[in-house]
């Protein structure tokens, strides 16, 4: 086995977005591109010489050949040990523990989360630092540095190691643990949850349904849920990981989870349903013929959490990204607790987290987590649900109505545009950014503006300040419109419009959100003009 030193040349377009590197499968395949961008976080995080690393990936096309690929630099640099998932499997939030449990120098995590897998379809890296969360922008900006400087990478001549078997091998001087991606975690679920209560809930005839997409999920949801928690076989649907998710999307919205919707939306619906995305850091929630918007599920958990034995204590803060609904502040300020604002992107959860000032956080974007891991984590969202459901004996309805009945309804929509092209997308921001410091007092479509800006964050915990975070308009009556451009597409530019407005009429909470949301919806199109930018009449998709 010997190391060799590859000559190379800089690649265009190696700097992470949102969630590490997303491209195309083709482009990840590309002649030194993989090499070059691994070579590039080695070299951006100062070197791995005797550094120990966890990897492990979703499970999508080319997931084997990148770790191959990973594990021969990773030894060819020297890097000491590398822990890795059976079958190169670990989901997003695994990974995350797996990191904080060994005190490895942090992790490469291969997928590109809810985007189609596939080789016509997308594939994504990114690096987790040691407290098991997604590298800083100031990490990731050193990773792009070298990407742009790189003139070489090494690799190790060798054959691929066996990842079908769990037990310690040598890689060159490097040791490679190949370990069950499941058990660590899911002793760390029941670490955190009355799985006594939870059992005896299914016993009681308690149903539910769980969506793993065809991805990562499914061998830790059986698992979890059939296996220690004794919910019955079939629980669990879609529960074999797939190369391409079957063709699918694996993103848990009540689009793309079409069959969980059919299931929930049937004559006999079970009592509660949920999904999670291609590497298990999202979840949707449903009830009997209901989609509850992760907005409110968040702001439910965060009420509701101390029921859970983790949690017991209560919560020490709560954090939500900028675009998703305020309901967990009325949370927050109900309990006295601290509320954070963040950027989109679960990274800038992580100072906060680590700092010990907020426990539990969430985004719009269907991510909810706690300070367990420093990933957004889907399996736990669903078990802190079911805690609260063992506890409380509630349904679903009543559990909604319950909060509604303390806090308002926040009625909440998030309208997407999807591969508009880029300067079509980028022309409409700066229109309206330009448009945002008249708009004060205005009033459009009847929505009377209170404020609005354009949003920066100035991180509590290191003073690191991230700029143009989205545009916000708050109106009157507690409703907000806010706009941004996704950080994790592949192609072209996705407008995403989030629409929200509370609701404190108690009639008035049985509403559906489009028709609640009719003002609010309107007043967007007005102020941004986007069927003007875009030549679309209408979103793409509607969450
Ligand atoms: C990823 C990140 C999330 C973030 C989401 C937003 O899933 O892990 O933290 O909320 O991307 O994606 P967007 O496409 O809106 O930038
Ligand atoms: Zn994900």
């Amino acid at each position: 086995m010997t190391i060799k030193t590859i000559a190379t040349t800089p690649i265009a377009g190696q700097n992470p977005g949102t969630s590490g590197l997303r491209k195309k499968t083709a482009v990840f395949q590309s002649p030194n591109f993989l090499e070059n961008y691994v070579q590039s976080i080695f070299d951006g995080i100062g070197g791995v010489e005797g550094k120990r690393f966890v990897i492990g990936g979703d499970g999508r096309f080319f997931n084997r050949q990148a770790i191959d690929v990973i594990l021969r630099m990773a030894a060819a640099n020297g890097v000491a040990e590398c822990i890795v998932g059976r079958d190169g499997l670990l989901s997003t939030p695994a990974a995350s523990h797996l990191i904080r449990l060994n005190k490895t120098d942090g992790g490469l995590i291969l997928s590109a989360s809810h985007n189609p897998g596939g080789p016509n379809a997308d594939f994504g890296l990114k690096f987790n630092g040691a407290n098991g969360g997604p590298a800083s922008e100031a990490v990731t900006a050193k990773i792009f540095g070298a990407s742009q400087n790189i003139q070489e990478y090494q690799i190790l001549d060798a054959a691929p190691v066996d990842l079908r078997l769990e037990g310690k091998t040598k890689l060159g001087d490097m040791t490679v643990k190949v370990i069950d991606p499941v058990s660590d975690y899911a002793a760390l679920m029941e670490s955190l949850f009355d799985f006594d209560a939870i059992r005896t809930l299914f016993q009681n005839g308690f149903r539910m349904s769980f969506d793993a997409m065809l991805a990562v999920t499914g061998p830790y949801a059986k698992e979890i849920f059939e296996n220690r928690l004794g919910a019955k076989h079939g629980t669990v649907i879609n529960g074999e990981p797939s190369h391409d998710f079957g063709g699918g999307h694996p993103d848990p919205n009540p689009i793309w989870a079409r069959e969980l919707m059919a299931i929930m939306h049937s004559d006999t619906p079970p009592d509660f349903g949920a999904a999670s995305d291609g590497d298990g850091d999202r979840n949707m929630i449903t009830g009997p013929r209901r989609y509850v918007s992760p907005s409110d599920s968040l702001a439910i958990l965060a009420d509701l959490a101390h029921l859970a034995p983790a949690y017991k204590d209560g919560l020490a803060g709560v954090a939500r990204s900028m675009p998703t609904s305020c309901a967990v502040d009325r949370v927050a300020a109900a309990k006295g607790i601290e509320g954070f604002e963040t950027p989109t992107g679960w990274k800038f959860f992580g100072n906060l987290l680590d700092a010990g000032r907020a426990t539990l956080c969430g985004e719009e974007s269907a991510g909810t987590g706690s300070d367990h891991v420093r990933e957004k984590d889907g399996l736990w969202a669903v078990l802190l649900w079911l805690n609260i459901f063992a506890v409380t004996g509630k349904s679903m309805d009543q559990i909604l109505a319950d909060h509604y009945a303390a806090y308002g309804r926040t009625y909440y929509s998030r309208h997407d545009y999807e591969a508009v092209e880029s300067d079509k997308a980028n022309a409409l921001m700066s229109a309206l950014r330009t448009k945002l410091p008249d708009l004060a007092g205005q009033v459009v479509n009847g929505m009377t503006i209170k404020a609005a800006d354009e949003f920066a964050y100035v991180d509590p915990v290191d003073g690191s300040r991230s700029e143009g975070q989205g545009l916000r308009i708050l109106f009157e009556g507690d409703a907000r419109a806010v706009f941004r451009l996704s950080g994790t597409g592949t192609e072209g530019a996705t407008l995403r419009v989030y629409l929200e407005k509370l609701e404190t009429a108690k009639n008035k909470f049985k509403a559906d959100p489009q028709k609640a949301l009719t003002n609010v919806i309107a007043a967007a199109e007005t102020l941004a003009e986007i069927k003007a930018h875009t030549g679309r009449a209408a979103p793409d998709v509607i969450t």
